[in-house]
């Protein structure tokens, strides 16, 4: 959909918004939402199912979780893009629906919904865009040069956008997000680095930091646990409509006990007795992951609980818990809960 949210917005107005809400409400969080609930259609069933969010100023916050969960939708709703069936939220000190206007100039939105010309070129679109909130010619041309830069799209900037990669569209994108508040308040990201490769990826992440450093409130959707684990101050993992864990990417990680230990079974019915106990699951090499502390008393508790006869595990390792052992433990309904 086309929208004029990250085109409308001016400098003065983003700074406008800062000094209210600093003034007003110094330690509170800059995006909360209580209790958000959606659903489409009449029957449909709830995509949204009582989310709750604090994001501190300055921080960089994640919501994580597979196709389906619901992160755009909560995004939208931030954004003022769509409003909830109950519950309320209030972005940089404003009512998402009572305020709907004082939101949308203290955020810039980049994501599925951005849009630029594709007949133009890169350049042309954030001059443009630039113009659109309110720049001079001179100031335009400065502005997108700028974020041109920034982005590593110079040599790209006289080619029609239709000719980009989806690493350089992307970019070009949260150029665009950029180029009508330089600094905007809150950020909102859907997930950004989606399809980039490495490299880019790397870049985009060493532009989001530098915003949160310079004050702004980001908040990223992903479906990458190694990007919130890299970038978000705090995570929460978001499943079927509703919040199921947050925390710092050491809290999640804690709860699957930290490290996990790895178990090579030596058959198909010692796998199956142990697999309810495993958040990490490898059928065609028969080995599971089960959590531990790591700690020499608690593998060798472990070892000998799991395999009393000592002959149903042929090998073991012993591993950091991830993400992806928190995420799996916590938002599979197959998985079992543990330890
Ligand atoms: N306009 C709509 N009409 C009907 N259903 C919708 C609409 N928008 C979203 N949905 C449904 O709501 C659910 C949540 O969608 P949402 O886009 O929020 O998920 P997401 O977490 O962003 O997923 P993805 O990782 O695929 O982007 C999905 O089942 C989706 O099909
Ligand atoms: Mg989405």
């Amino acid at each position: 959909m086309t929208d004029p949210i990250h085109r409308g917005r001016s400098t003065t107005a983003a700074i406008d918004a800062t000094t209210t809400v600093d003034a007003t409400t110094a330690t509170a969080a800059t995006i909360e939402a209580y209790g958000l609930t959606k659903s489409y259609g009449k029957s449909a069933v709830r995509v949204l199912d009582g989310i709750d969010l604090r994001v501190g100023p300055g921080s960089v916050f994640s919501l994580l979780g597979p196709n389906g969960a619901g992160k755009t939708t909560t995004v939208r709703i931030l954004a003022t893009l769509t409003e909830a069936d109950s519950g309320t939220a209030r972005v940089a000190g404003y009512d998402v629906v009572a305020d709907r206007s004082a939101v949308r100039r203290s955020i810039s939105l980049t994501g599925q919904f951005a849009a630029v010309d594709e007949t133009q070129t890169g350049e042309e679109n954030l001059r443009m865009m630039a113009r659109l909130t309110g720049a001079n010619r001179a100031d335009a041309r400065r502005r997108a040069a700028e974020l041109l830069e920034r982005f590593d799209l110079t040599a790209a900037a006289r080619r029609p956008a239709g000719t980009y990669s989806g690493g350089m569209r992307r970019r070009l994108d949260l150029a665009a997000g950029l180029v009508g508040s330089p600094e905007p308040r809150v950020l909102f990201l859907d997930e950004p680095t989606t399809g980039l490769d490495p490299r880019s990826r790397q870049q985009l992440w060493e532009v989001v930091r530098e915003l949160a450093e310079r004050g702004a409130t980001v908040l990223l959707t992903t479906q990458y646990l190694e990007e919130a684990d890299h970038l978000a101050d705090r995570i929460a993992l978001i499943d079927k409509g509703r919040i199921a864990a947050e925390g710092t990417a050491a809290d999640l990680k804690s709860r699957v006990g930290g490290h996990r230990l790895d178990l090579a079974l030596t058959s198909r019915e010692a796998y199956l007795r142990l697999a309810g106990r495993a958040v990490h699951h490898s059928p065609e090499t028969l080995t599971l992951g089960i959590p531990t502390d790591g700690s020499a008393a608690h593998v060798r508790a472990l070892l000998d609980e799991t395999d009393p006869t000592g002959r149903d595990i042929d090998r073991f390792s012993l591993h950091s818990a991830t993400l992806d052992d928190v995420f799996l433990a916590l938002t599979s309904s197959e998985a079992p809960a543990h330890v």
